[in-house]
């Protein structure tokens, strides 16, 4: 069985104070006793403050990007893997759609970010998704199948056993446009047979996300669907109550 994730991905939002009331509600509100795991991945300069509120919590964290360097060195603007470690990081997003276009990060690099964090012990969770016109033109499967062979051919299936796969259709980040849920179910189970083509007991383990505008009205359609094993939720993770409905719905 594939425990269920809820990670929240926080984006550049947040102020020292909305971060202090938000995890306050989320700790509140969370069941213990629920199934989904939870997780947020604050802005990096938050991290210290995310780490100190939810030490010892049920709640765990993580980052947004991480160098795919691993010696600390002049790679300015970056955080390295030794970092997201010091600060309790137990996750980290690699090769999110909005580093893919507005930062210009390929396949290898993300594939190279997906290893160091994987190496480092770090779960990486790797985002892959095609953009409207690719699923206009009927091409979603091979873009989604060259994003995610770039990192297998770097990594090596066996990096898959201690990772996370976020499917999330550029179209429907923010847009308010969500996958059906026949969509969704469809390139994850296209998803999960190109990881059993090289090994049947990682595809059969490895949790699948989906994103792009999950909501607590549509989480748990989504969520119910054979190889849909959780979200990663942008815009909704910023409110307490909406993140907790769609943990609650996992
Ligand atoms: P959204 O973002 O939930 O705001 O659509 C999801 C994401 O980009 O991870």
């Amino acid at each position: 069985m594939r425990r269920p994730l809820v990670a929240g991905n926080w984006k550049m939002n947040g102020s020292k104070k909305s971060v202090e009331e938000l995890l306050k509600n989320i700790l509140a509100g969370a069941d213990e006793s629920a199934s989904a795991e939870i997780v947020v991945c604050p802005p990096n300069v938050y991290l210290g403050q995310v780490e100190s509120l939810l030490a010892g919590t049920g709640v765990a964290w993580g980052a947004q990007n991480i160098c795919q360097v691993s010696t600390a060195g002049a790679y300015t603007g970056e955080i390295s893997d030794e970092m997201l470690k010091d600060f309790g990081c137990s996750y980290v997003i690699v090769g999110h759609s909005e580093r893919r276009t507005i930062y210009g990060e390929t396949d290898e690099l993300i594939a190279e970010r997906f290893s160091t964090a994987q190496q480092a012990g770090i779960v990486p969770i790797l985002c892959v998704g095609e953009l409207l016109e690719e699923r206009e033109q009927g091409t979603t499967e091979q873009v989604i199948a060259r994003q995610l062979d770039a990192t297998i051919n770097h990594a090596g299936i066996a990096a898959f056993a201690s990772a996370v796969i976020a499917y999330e259709p550029v179209w429907a980040i923010g847009t308010g446009k969500t996958a059906t849920v026949e969509q969704a179910q469809q390139v994850h189970e296209f998803i999960r047979s190109r990881i059993a083509s090289h090994d049947a007991d990682i595809a059969n383990k490895i949790r699948i996300l989906y994103g792009g505008s999950v909501k607590p009205s549509n989480a748990a359609d989504l969520i119910s669907m054979p190889d849909i094993d959780g979200g990663l939720i942008g815009g909704a993770s910023l409110q307490a109550e909406d993140f907790l409905a769609i943990c609650q719905a996992a």
